[in-house]
């Protein structure tokens, strides 16, 4: 069975992009897959709350040796890093909110990049441990960041990049829909595009 993890986390809600075509994205990996199970994680709509201090302390503490307060505020860590462990395929819809990602999924990351867990460090240096596994991303903006000078303020789809890779998933397919606010001419002529490469998936 392929286990596939669908996070989203624009603040639009039904008027997001990136929510639909990854939902789209979802629908042709379970032609591809029909074994699939999915879980939805929607951030935007279930957010998760910031990470406290009992929370940075307990990741720093042997499972053993920590204190009930710092068991229980890894709870929901624990949680939703068994959904991103558990998952072979993680689909992921993000808005650029000021030039980077959507805070729900700053705070997403904050609960999954666990030491010990989702990396760790060796004589090389830092290594992920959550390897194996797909990342498709689907990424909107309201402007283009196609070339040189907007892309210095792209803070959102190369973060992504590093963060997942950082964890060691580090094969990764970026479908990114913009300029999304320049008119609804040049945002539907983007999602055809956008579509066309949710429809290539599995077709190479
Ligand atoms: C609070 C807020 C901040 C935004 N900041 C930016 C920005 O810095 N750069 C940009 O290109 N678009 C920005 N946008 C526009 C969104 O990126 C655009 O609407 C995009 O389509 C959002 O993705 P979605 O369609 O999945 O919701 C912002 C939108 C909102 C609501």
């Amino acid at each position: 069975m392929t286990r596939i993890l669908l996070l989203k986390s624009s603040p639009r809600g039904s008027a997001s992009y990136s929510s639909m075509l990854a939902d789209e994205l979802v629908a042709r990996l379970r032609e591809l897959h029909p074994d699939a199970q999915v879980h939805v994680r929607d951030l935007a709509a279930d957010p998760l709350p910031h990470v406290t201090a009992e929370f940075a302390s307990g990741t720093l503490t042997p499972e053993e040796q920590r204190s009930p307060e710092q068991r229980q505020a890894l709870e929901l860590s624990d949680r939703v890093l068994g959904e991103l462990q558990q998952a072979d395929i993680v689909v992921l819809a993000a808005a650029m909110i000021n030039f980077a990602i959507p805070a729900t999924l700053k705070n997403w990351i904050d609960h999954v990049m666990r030491v010990w867990v989702a990396f760790t460090y060796n004589e090389q240096g830092p290594l992920g441990l959550l390897n194996g596994k797909k990342l498709y991303v689907v990424a909107a903006r309201g402007s283009s960041y196609a070339d040189p000078v907007q892309g210095e303020w792209d803070f959102q789809l190369p973060y992504i990049e590093k963060i997942f890779q950082f964890m060691g998933i580090v094969d990764q397919q970026h479908i990114v829909v913009q300029p999304t606010l320049a008119g609804e001419d040049i945002a539907k002529a983007e999602i055809e595009k956008a579509r066309a490469q949710i429809a290539a998936i599995g077709s190479m």
